[in-house]
């Protein structure tokens, strides 16, 4: 299936507007809708009947009466949860997360990306990845959670690894990939770490998010030890994988229109529209999966408990239907919208923050280098979901 095909990781664009024009895609023998006009991902995701325990859909419980054993590192993070249990631990940390608490993290946030950009300044070029778009909210998750950074080189390529993981590759192909041993020993590696940072906490608590979910976990049966290296391990990996590519995504749509660089050089308001246009334009997140937890009509598509449902969200972005002009990077656009932190009780926790990174650091090199320039030709990673740049230069 191109979907899957590396080679079209650069621009998945003309593939993902065949898909969107031959209508939802069905694939019976997989008990797969693949859904890519933006009203019909809106609706899955709005959908009451719209599960994201993957354990429900009728290819998996297949896969589990055969004895396989389809989660073999346990307790997943609450993204892959339906209530209760989803809304319990969904509760326990969003209190970190929200405007308010995010906004105080600003001045912080500054700080680091003002010492990234003098360390290139002398150099005259960037590298968007290596020096700025990942290591920045590497160094706030890390700050957050309450993991040294020290560690990090250590686990970013767990991280990488799992961060594959996410794509749709069991349920499309029916195949287990080539690297699935590499997977379980990251995520292996990685529950390790923090179970090791966890017993360190619990003997000296500090003022970050570990501690924080240890307290609560001592205070009364809210959540399992399982549970707190399961919420650790999601946002970490969040934190690793997706701001970085709303940043760099964002970088490359300007500097390929160099009047938007220059425009947010000269106006640092339209730093928000910048971000938003990005997340529509070019989202971080390409798709997202639910299962029907029971029988269901989609448009008029009609799906039996236990189907998968993929919405390209990134095919949904460039709907004709929804939007003038859809290939167009243009933050000027009246009221944007998008699907791209999800929609409905899985809303991404981390939006707020994820929006401060990107305005401060989009901000800031755009003030400080009005004239840069691409420097060379984007490298894509092969991951489809949580799709990307290995590097971008920039000259400054
Ligand atoms: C630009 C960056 C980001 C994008 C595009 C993004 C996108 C998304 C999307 C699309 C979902 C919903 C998935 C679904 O419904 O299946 C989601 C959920 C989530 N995101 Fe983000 N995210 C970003 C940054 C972050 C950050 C920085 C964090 C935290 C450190 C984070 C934490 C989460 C969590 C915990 C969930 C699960 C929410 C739930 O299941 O209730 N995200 N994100």
């Amino acid at each position: 299936m191109q979907l899957l095909d590396p080679s079209n990781r650069a621009d998945p664009y003309p593939v993902y507007e065949r898909i969107r024009e031959s209508g939802p895609l069905l694939l019976p023998e997989a008990h797969l809708a693949v859904f890519s006009r933006f009203r019909d991902c809106d609706d899955v995701l709005r959908h009451p009947d719209s599960a994201s325990d993957g354990t429900k859909s009728t290819m998996v419980q297949r896969r589990m009466a055969e004895g396989e054993v389809v989660r073999p590192l346990g307790t997943p993070g609450f993204l892959f949860l339906d209530p209760p249990d989803h809304t319990r631990l969904r509760r326990l940390v969003s209190k970190a997360f929200v405007p308010k608490v995010v906004k105080a993290l600003e001045p912080d946030i500054t700080a680091m990306v003002d010492d990234m950009l003098d360390r290139v300044a002398d150099a005259g070029r960037l590298d968007v990845i290596s020096d700025l778009a990942y290591p920045l909210p590497v160094a706030v998750i890390c700050r957050l959670l309450g993991v040294p950074l020290e560690d990090e080189p250590k686990f970013s390529r767990a991280s990488a690894v799992l961060a594959q993981a996410l794509d749709p590759f069991i349920t499309v192909t029916g195949e287990m990939p080539d690297n699935v041993d590499e997977r379980l020993q990251a995520g292996d590696w990685l529950r390790g770490y923090l179970r090791e940072l966890i017993d360190l906490r619990r003997s000296a608590p500090r003022d970050d998010l570990i501690s924080g979910l240890i307290a609560a976990e001592e205070a009364g049966d809210q959540l399992t030890e399982d549970e707190i290296v399961a919420t650790c391990n999601l946002l970490l990996i969040a934190g690793h994988e997706t701001t970085v590519n709303l940043i760099a995504n964002a970088m490359l749509a300007m500097l390929r229109q160099p009047g938007q660089w220059t425009a947010l050089a000269n106006d640092p308001s339209r730093v928000a529209a910048v971000v938003e246009e990005t997340m529509r334009h070019d989202p971080p997140v390409q798709l997202a999966m639910r299962i029907a937890g029971e029988d269901l009509t989609i448009g008029s598509t009609r799906l039996a408990k236990g189907d998968t449902m993929m919405m390209l969200l990134a095919a949904a972005h460039r709907d004709p239907e929804a939007f003038d002009r859809p290939d167009v990077f243009d933050p000027d656009r009246d009221g944007i919208r998008h699907l791209g932190f999800g929609k409905g009780p899985h809303f991404c926790l981390g939006a707020p923050l994820a929006r401060l990174e990107a305005s401060v650091a989009l901000r800031a090199v755009t003030a400080r280098f009005p004239g840069a320039t691409i420097g060379g030709e984007p490298v894509y990673k092969p991951n489809l979901t949580l799709r990307g740049m290995e590097s971008l230069p920039v000259t400054l």
